[in-house]
């Protein structure tokens, strides 16, 4: 035992190796600078990318988008289901469900070849969105809207939310935003991911296992955690001290600090500019003075950055999304990585399975029961 490594949390453990993306010198996924992709592609082309290596020419996007509409509905069963969960089960654990459900109708279910496991994949990446506007909409008393085949992937989920043609601002923010969801190196949920599929589980026990690591708060979970902190400061006038109070009774500012970016996040830098964009009503721009405060003092007392959640979820708010969507929305997103984590890790497979410092107690001899 004594050779063996013991890290709690296996922090700055390198637990294998991956070619999807990497956190040197910024982020990047397959060699491209997250803030490049953020600024001149599509969510389509980014989630191509990551699934399968390179950016798609054009006949390769089309290609794939058509795959994606084609694919874009969800068996009436899933619906049904969908309307008999109880109103107050959360939105994650009925993403969990669906993940779940969808694998019973997938004709490639049985099937983890590379090949079965894209189109799986893409399937997962067309009706994951579907599942969760048609549960938002069942929950307002309405009915599920279908896909519009001449809107993108982000489009469409705001159509299927809402029901009305999306501003074209809110089409880009949604964008970004998936964008910079989409992947990140062994996240907990990734790594969930692998970990299932390395015993040689299927793709929907990998992703329905990665979504219930999501949901904690100290992970996706966070970007609704966010909202309550800037529900309950409620001003930029009283941001200053809700936090000195906040930190010095040591509660967790949601949104903030990361396990491996300790000086930025840098998809958090690129979207706080979108924030500023989107923040044209008065009380939005109260709630960005009110985050640059929060920002200021948590960085003065912890030195600590914020992370991704933090501004998602003022960009979300902004574009007047609920609240139980918001980690949803990191699921839509990040589904991609988890499935280009899963092929890869099928290709050069190896079961993990780390051991244990055992810390109970010693050898101690057999006492029957009536002597307990
Ligand atoms: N608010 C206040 N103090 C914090 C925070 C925070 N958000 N995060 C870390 N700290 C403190 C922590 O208390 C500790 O202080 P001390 O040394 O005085 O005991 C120090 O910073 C180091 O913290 P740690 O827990 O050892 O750091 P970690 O690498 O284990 O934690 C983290 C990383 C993300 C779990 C943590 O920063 C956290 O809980 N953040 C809030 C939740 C959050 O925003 N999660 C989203 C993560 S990024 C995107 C995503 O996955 O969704």
């Amino acid at each position: 035992m004594n050779e063996l490594i013991y890290r709690p949390g296996l922090e700055g453990v390198i637990a294998g190796e991956t070619s999807i993306s990497t956190i040197a010198g910024g982020l990047s996924y397959r060699g491209y600078s997250i803030e490049d992709l953020a600024e001149h592609t599509r969510f389509e082309e980014v989630a191509y990318l990551i699934l399968y290596g390179e950016l798609p020419n054009s006949i390769q996007l089309t290609g794939f988008q058509d795959r994606l509409m084609e694919a874009a509905q969800v068996p009436s069963e899933i619906v049904d289901v969908l309307r008999r969960v109880p109103a107050d089960v959360s939105m994650m654990d009925v993403m969990r469900t669906g993940a779940s459900l969808l694998g019973h109708w997938d004709p490639d279910a049985g099937d983890n070849s590379r090949e079965a496991n894209l189109r799986k994949s893409e399937r997962f990446l067309a009706q994951l969105p579907i599942i969760m506007a048609a549960r938002h909409r069942i929950l307002q008393g309405e009915e599920p809207i279908p896909t519009d085949q001449q809107y993108s992937l982000s489009a469409n989920l705001l159509w299927m939310l809402h029901g009305v043609p999306p501003e074209a601002s809110h089409v880009k923010a949604m964008d970004v935003s998936l964008i910079l969801y989409a992947e990140h190196e062994y996240n907990a949920s990734t790594f969930t991911a692998r970990v299932v599929c390395a015993t040689l589980a299927d793709l929907h026990s990998s992703v329905t296992a990665a979504i219930g690591a999501l949901k904690g708060p100290l992970h996706g979970g966070a970007n609704e955690r966010v909202m309550e902190v800037l529900e309950e400061v409620g001003s930029a006038k009283r941001a200053e001290a809700w936090v000195r109070d906040a930190l010095a009774r040591k509660v967790r500012i949601m949104g903030f600090g990361h396990r491996v970016y300790k000086t930025g996040d840098p998809r958090a830098r690129y979207l706080k500019s979108l924030c500023d964009q989107l923040a044209t009503k008065p009380e939005h721009r109260d709630m960005e003075e009110m985050a640059d405060v929060i920002e200021r003092i948590v960085r003065e007392e912890k030195d600590l950055p914020p992370n991704l959640d933090w501004p998602s979820a003022r960009l979300y708010h902004y574009m007047g999304l609920p609240v139980p969507l918001y980690t949803p929305l990191f699921v839509v997103s990040r589904v991609v990585g988890w499935s280009a984590h899963v092929i890869e890790q099928l290709e050069n497979n190896r079961l993990i399975r780390p051991r244990a410092k055992y810390i109970g107690p010693g050898p101690r001899s057999w006492v029957g029961i009536a002597q307990r």
